[in-house]
């Protein structure tokens, strides 16, 4: 796989043929689905489960799927996500009591695990659950809705958690959520993120190839 990951947020697909989409959108490039599940509890929106997901799998999509809870609680649900073929599940840790407990579970069901945080969620959850993350996923936009606008200050946080990253030694991705775009996808990558989910920069745009190369010309030039 590619050293930095593309993961096109299905939030912004045509849901009426998203199997075509997701199809479409990995032949494009893309190296990872990201897959939105929200509640209309944690965040003011509604979307997908782990029917969808399965159903996705079914569909024959072999690529990692990256699973994004932001719903509340979240720790009956992993067992079903895991069934229906999530690789990666990440979650909140103001959605969980028991955080590591959390991590545990996801790792346990054979997935891949990881702490998201809003633009005002401090890293200090990060404190004492390194040794049980894959994933460190920073949101550049308050979660609940594609197509919002790249909060600046998440490029400083963004910084600080690639330095802790790096400072663990350990094999963790670090992955930016909200906003990202062709032009502000290098500076992304300079301070530190390997991983660009990015939901209306690419189906908002006929030709999903082009956009992909776009991104990937723009990371290149990151270094
Ligand atoms: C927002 C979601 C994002 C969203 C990103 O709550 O977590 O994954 O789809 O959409 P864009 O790329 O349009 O900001
Ligand atoms: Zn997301």
């Amino acid at each position: 796989m590619n050293p930095n990951w593309i993961a096109p947020s299905i939030l912004s697909a045509n849901f009426a043929k998203l199997g075509e989409e997701v199809d479409n959108v990995l032949a494009a490039g893309a190296d990872v689905v990201h897959f939105d599940v929200m509640d209309n509890h944690f965040v003011p929106n509604l979307t997908i489960g782990p029917l969808v997901c399965e159903a996705l799998r079914k569909h024959g999509v072999t690529a990692p799927i990256d699973v994004h809870l932001m719903i509340e609680p979240v720790d009956r649900i992993i067992p079903d996500f895991a069934k229906a073929g999530a690789s990666i599940i990440t979650f909140h840790p103001e959605a969980s009591v028991h955080i590591d407990r959390t991590l545990q579970l996801i790792r346990d069901n054979g997935c891949k695990s990881g702490l998201v945080f809003n633009p005002g969620t401090p890293l200090h959850y990060l404190e004492y659950v390194m040794d049980k993350l894959d994933m460190i996923l920073l949101m550049s936009v308050n979660p609940g809705f594609g197509g919002q606008s790249f909060i600046p200050s998440a490029l400083d946080k963004l910084r600080q958690v690639r330095k802790i990253i790096d400072d663990s030694g350990l094999n963790i991705r670090l992955e930016i959520d909200g906003g990202v775009k062709t032009d502000n996808i290098r500076a992304i990558k300079a301070a530190g993120a390997d991983t660009f989910v990015a939901g209306s920069a690419i189906f908002g745009q006929p030709d999903y190839k082009k956009v992909i190369a776009d991104m990937r010309a723009e990371l290149a030039l990151a270094g």
